[in-house]
């Protein structure tokens, strides 16, 4: 069995129904009108121990509402999850202590007491031995930089000192799952790279499952292998990152800029089966080609034959508009591809 496993996983939640200004907000009061909204629609997930793995989708699209069941924070509308072989919801405390969780939009720490007490409180409720506790304080202190905010009361900190406390926090206790909803929203590019390398080690060296969430695409090449794209509360795709972007590579572009126009060249490109014409202005255009039909030096040397190149680039592609091609519906990546 998995280490996550959901079955039929669904949320739904009554959402108020008002129309805008005094009148709406009256009207609601005296006839209140609700509508059902399914935040996540019979999703399975199966996780192994060890994997790391990205849950991504567009803002509303359930990730929040997904991670939030699979802590025991919300309790499913329908559908089955087993963490560890523990049901989240039904034993909570069970099930926080084999977890670690970060909500990048709020902090899970003690507000008004210094980071350090919160830790040494973090260390009672959990019963974490004393050796496991001081190596990894010392680690985790080294790793993220934390020795000069450590004293200081979670008020006080920036947000990415905060960050980093918060990730601490969920880790001190050895979990063998951590989920990680936006650890790195709002940080700049040194705090992320060091939240992204303690990612890495623990993963590394204790194979902590690590589910994380995120709108920073830096963070899914760095750390997931596997991604799953999560859209209008239902899975639109769960396999490995390379593959998609080897399937999506089948596309590659090539920018040119020609030392004059070429509307001879144009009008043949735009009706050639297989290629894509984007004209920048008269003189600079990209054509992407199915790399399956065709090479790169087929395109090229169509091009010269038209009229000289001053320029050219190949662009491959990244998972940044692999994503938003899946986003935007231009790339069914559940067709098998070539
Ligand atoms: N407590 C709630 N009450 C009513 N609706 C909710 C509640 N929580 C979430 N929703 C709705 O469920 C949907 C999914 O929200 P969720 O927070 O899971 O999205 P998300 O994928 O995490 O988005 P983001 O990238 O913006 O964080 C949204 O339409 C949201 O409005
Ligand atoms: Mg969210």
């Amino acid at each position: 069995m998995s280490i996550i496993e959901a079955k039929g996983l669904s949320k739904s939640f009554m959402q108020a129904v008002k129309e805008p200004g005094l009148k709406g907000a009256v009207k609601h009061l005296l006839i209140p009108r609700h509508i059902e909204k399914m935040a996540v629609q019979s999703l399975d997930l199966s996780i192994e121990a060890g994997e790391t793995v990205a849950y991504v989708g567009p803002n509303g699209a359930g990730k929040s509402t997904t991670i939030k069941m699979l802590t025991g924070i919300l309790m499913p509308t329908a559908g089955s999850i087993s963490v560890n072989g523990i049901n989240p919801y039904r034993k909570r405390m069970e099930n926080a202590a084999q977890i670690g969780a970060v909500f990048g939009q709020r902090t899970q720490l003690w507000w008004d007491i210094p980071i350090v007490e919160s830790f040494s409180l973090l260390k009672d409720i959990y019963q974490i031995p004393d050796a496991v506790y001081k190596t990894n304080l010392e680690m985790f202190i080294e790793m993220l930089g934390m020795r000069e905010f450590i004293h200081l009361s979670a008020r006080k900190l920036s947000l990415g000192q905060r960050m980093r406390a918060d990730l601490a926090a969920a880790l001190l206790h050895n979990p063998p799952i951590v989920y990680l909803d936006e650890p790195t929203i709002g940080l700049d590019v040194s705090v992320k790279q060091k939240i992204r390398e303690f990612i890495k080690k623990i993963n590394q060296e204790q194979q902590t499952t690590v589910m994380l969430t995120t709108h920073d695409l830096g963070d899914i090449e760095d750390l997931c292998k596997r991604l799953i794209i999560i859209d209008h509360g239902s899975i639109i795709y769960d396999g490995s990152l390379s593959e998609v972007k080897s399937r999506f590579a089948r596309n590659r572009v090539i920018f040119f800029q020609v030392g004059s126009p070429l509307p001879e060249l144009y009008q043949q490109l735009s009706q050639t089966p297989g290629m894509k014409l984007d004209l920048q202005n008269d003189q600079e255009f990209s054509v992407s080609f199915d790399r399956y039909e065709y090479t790169a030096s087929e395109v090229v040397s169509r091009v010269m034959k038209h009229g000289e190149v001053i320029d050219f680039r190949m662009e491959d592609a990244n998972i940044e508009q692999v994503i938003k091609a899946v986003y935007d519906g231009n790339l069914n990546l559940n067709e098998t591809g070539a």
